[in-house]
């Protein structure tokens, strides 16, 4: 780390790496008082009050450079050392083929050498750190020898605020040179674009000029549902190709170099973000950047006591979610938000990154989590979805049904995309819709916005129901599903899915309540209720559990957790017997390779039926072998098996663990009012105590602290509008700000009122 860069002078560096932009060499002196006096308050500032927790350091890059961190923003983002930068929204290719549209990673700058007089030296990096609090990456290199100093340090970072910047810097410092130092930059880009064509623009645009490509996407994803290609406009602070050297004169002891690439869908956005960038110091830069991130923490954070290897696991975890959603404060206006996929914004060029595409995963294994860290990220993650109902009414009339039906994968149209591989998931997994409603469901009843209720899930719930009469078939008793496959995609084409089946009769059931609490009703029988009270729910008396489907038999393999969703998360309503039949029938039978999110279910529903062992045995599997070690990035399976680097759907699974299954969080409606409950909270195994900071609750907040002792202390941290009542055994209290609680062996129930 180079603390003596609180002693810079860089204004004098930052003006002549610039010299070759005339413009520029006009503003810069006006900001020399600013940027020294930034250098002696906030850099100290930045540099010191790193938090161990927070910073995640190797001495090794990951053998497999997939692993490497995947930064982002929102708007951009990528993997760092990859070939690629991804654009939120931003997809080539037909159909199934639909895929992120890869731009080359004309960021990947490092510093391969550097020269003196007549030696040089391979620069070989010797610590590179995952900055998680201030959201970016640095790589570090130190050399020493015959009275010559060189410290290197070089970052990288999706800006938070401007985030339509992608920013590479480096900061040299240098004693004891006699002679000047070349230092030499290589720029590794990757190949060409399959997705685009890319032109340059023109470059000259009154008092700011710079490298402009324009890139159009070569083919549309659907032809009914887009008629233009996308078009992106990118902006390059330097205009050199893939070698740069930079000169430190002799004497000369420190030096800064930053290199910025802008981009955006129009072109005024990218030019005018570029020329704001490139005139901040490099203090101001950051702060605004960093401003964002530690904005972000301190709204929500969970703090683990004695355990700095599942605080760094946690911490990972929330940044590699968190970085793929867009920045709630920027620059520039955002765009339409267009999702979530299970490997981030970062990637989606692959098949093996889901081609960027959409599943269930964003709301059933990611929004539970993201609503936690902000209800505004889950509000427009349901957005993408209220704004694509075009494309699922569009799929239902395709498939031979009514209302809307969600597509199984969704890009930029919101028509069904599934890869070609998996046609038979897309015609079966049917659960993606009612998925998507209990979704709505759980946001309505976190946020108790009766205006969002109206607006953006009643249209959606109401269409899906439409969907849903026209798919089930009544044989006069039950109402059944057939032909669907359920999260278990080891067995396709059954007849009702017990998981499948219940999301459908609850979600019908969570229509129902919205239309009766946002339309006028005409007194007609609710049919919807009448298919959620027959839907055919298998149980078998005998044995005490539900089987999968119709003819399941007690032993077959199933790919994931999917009965045993039935209690965390749909909360379905089952005897503690029964619940805990169904554990130990599937814990059994799930495979080897299946992905992570089934052993978190497994330990959270174990937690309910209050077997604390099994619990914590599946805690740890949850997330040990799916981490690899260097930066903690998840793979979709175990270490041995094939599997999707960046894995936000595990991730998503494993901090529901800690939230709702120790925390014991659970939101729910009861009647038309929203409840919060925590039932029974334990330690996380391995740790000597944890807190939840930033719980969001009918527009407040809450902090939970428990202790390894088991001491539960619930306290409101910022209290909104709604009033808010909380039940502890038989006594109420009114929530207020600063109230807190101790729930030690209590259920604790709050309560909009
Ligand atoms: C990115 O740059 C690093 C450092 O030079 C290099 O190891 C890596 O291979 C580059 N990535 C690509 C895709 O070329
Ligand atoms: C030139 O830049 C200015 C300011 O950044 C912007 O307002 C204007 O639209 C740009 N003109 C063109 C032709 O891009
Ligand atoms: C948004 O960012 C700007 C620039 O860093 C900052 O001045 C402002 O306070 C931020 N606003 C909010 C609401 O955080
Ligand atoms: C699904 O199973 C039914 C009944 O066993 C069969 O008639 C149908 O052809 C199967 N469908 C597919 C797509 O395999
Ligand atoms: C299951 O057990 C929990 C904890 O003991 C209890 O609160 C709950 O009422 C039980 N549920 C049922 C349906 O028996
Ligand atoms: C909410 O529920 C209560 C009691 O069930 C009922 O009296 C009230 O009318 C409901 N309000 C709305 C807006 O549906
Ligand atoms: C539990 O531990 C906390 C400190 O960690 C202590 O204040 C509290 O008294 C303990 N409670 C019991 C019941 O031991």
């Amino acid at each position: 780390m180079i603390d003596a860069r609180k002693t810079l002078s860089l204004s004098v560096q930052f003006n002549e790496i610039r010299t070759n932009n005339e413009s520029e060499m006009t503003e810069m002196p006006a900001m020399h008082a600013e940027i020294i006096l930034a250098i002696f308050t906030s850099f100290c500032l930045l540099s010191s009050a790193e938090i161990s927790e927070y910073v995640i350091k190797s001495e090794r890059l990951p053998p497999d450079l997939n692993f490497m961190p995947t930064l982002g923003n929102g708007h951009m983002g990528y993997t760092v050392f990859g070939d690629a930068i991804f654009m939120n929204g931003v997809y080539n290719g037909e159909g199934g083929n639909s895929r992120r549209a890869r731009i080359p990673n004309w960021l990947n700058l490092s510093v391969a050498k550097i020269q003196y007089e007549e030696w040089e030296l391979a620069i070989i990096p010797d610590m590179f750190e995952l900055q998680l609090q201030d959201g970016y990456f640095r790589w570090l290199f130190a050399y020493e020898a015959n009275g010559l100093q060189v410290k290197l340090e070089q970052r990288t970072y999706p800006h938070r605020y401007y985030n339509r910047a992608l920013i590479y810097e480096l900061f040299v410092q240098c004693t004891g040179a006699i002679d000047p130092l070349l230092i030499k930059l290589n720029r590794k880009p990757g190949g060409k674009s399959e997705a685009f064509d890319f032109s340059p623009l023109d470059s000259a645009n009154g008092t700011v000029s710079f490298k402009m490509l324009q890139g159009v996407t070569r083919r549309l994803e659907h032809r009914n549902f887009q008629t233009e290609p996308r078009k992106i406009f990118v902006a390059f602070s330097d205009d050199w190709k893939n070698e740069h050297t930079i000169e430190l004169s002799a004497g000369q002891e420190e030096l800064y170099y930053r290199y910025v690439i802008t981009a955006d869908e129009r072109e005024e956005i990218a030019r005018q973000e570029m020329a704001e960038v490139i005139k901040l110091t490099p203090e101001i830069l950051f702060q605004r950047h960093a401003l964002e991130w530690r904005a972000f923490w301190s709204d929500f954070n969970i703090q683990i006591d004695g355990n700095l290897e599942l605080s760094h696991i946690v911490n990972a975890g929330i940044f590699y979610l968190a970085n793929s959603l867009p920045s709630l404060n920027t620059s520039h206006l955002n765009g339409a938000y267009f999702g979530l996929s299970p490997t981030g914004l970062g990637r989606g060029q692959l098949d093996a990154d889901y081609e960027g595409h959409n599943f269930w995963d964003t709301e059933i294994w990611m929004l539970p989590a993201i609503t936690q860290f902000s209800t505004r990220w889950a509000e427009q993650l349901l957005q993408y979805r209220f704004e694509h109902l075009r494309g699922a009414r569009y799929n239902a009339k395709q498939t031979g049904y009514q209302g809307a039906r969600y597509p199984w994968e969704s890009a930029y149209t919101g028509t069904e995309v599934i890869n070609p591989c998996c046609l038979e998931i897309a015609a079966e997994e049917i659960h993606i819709s009612p998925d998507i409603v209990l979704a709505l469901q759980h946001h309505y009843a976190v946020t108790h916005s009766k205006e969002w209720l109206c607006r953006v899930a009643w249209p959606i719930a109401k269409e899906v129901a439409e969907f849903l009469v026209s798919r089930v078939r009544d044989d006069g008793r039950k109402f059944h599903l057939e032909g669907v496959m359920g999260p278990d995609e080891d067995h396709s084409n059954v007849t009702d899915n017990v998981y499948t089946n219940v999301v459908v009769k609850q979600s019908l059931e969570f229509a129902s309540f919205a239309r009766s609490m946002c339309v006028l009703t005409d007194g007609r029988p609710d049919v919807w209720l009448d298919i959620a009270r027959r839907m055919q729910i298998l149980y078998d008396e005998k044995l005490d559990y539900h089987p999968q489907h119709l003819g399941y038999k007690r032993g077959e393999i199933v790919k994931q957790a999917d009965v045993v969703l039935l209690g965390y998360p749909i909360q379905f309503a089952m005897s503690n017997v029964t619940r805990r039949n169904d554990l130990l029938n599937y814990e059994a039978v799930i495979r080897e390779s299946g992905p992570a999110m089934s052993w978190s279910m497994f330990a959270i529903n174990f937690l309910d039926v209050k077997d604390i062992e099994k619990a914590n045995l599946y805690f740890q599997r949850g997330y040990k072998d799916y981490i690899r070690p260097e930066f903690k990035v998840w793979s979709e399976n175990k270490i041995g098996f094939q599997g999707s680097a960046n894995f936000l759907t595990g991730i998503g699974g494993f901090l529901q663990t800690i939230v709702n299954g120790y925390g014991s969080v659970r939101v729910q409606l009861d009647g038309n009012q929203s409840v919060m409950v925590i039932q029974k909270t334990y330690c996380l195994p391995t740790s000597k105590g944890f807190t939840i900071n930033g719980i969001k609750f009918a527009q407040s907040r809450f902090s939970l602290k428990i202790r390894a002792n088991g001491t539960t202390t619930l306290s409101c941290v910022e209290k909104g509008d709604l009033n808010i009542e909380l039940l502890v055994d038989t006594q109420k209290y009114a929530v207020q700000e600063h109230f807190s609680i101790d729930l030690t062996g209590s259920t604790a129930s709050l309560r909009t009122i």
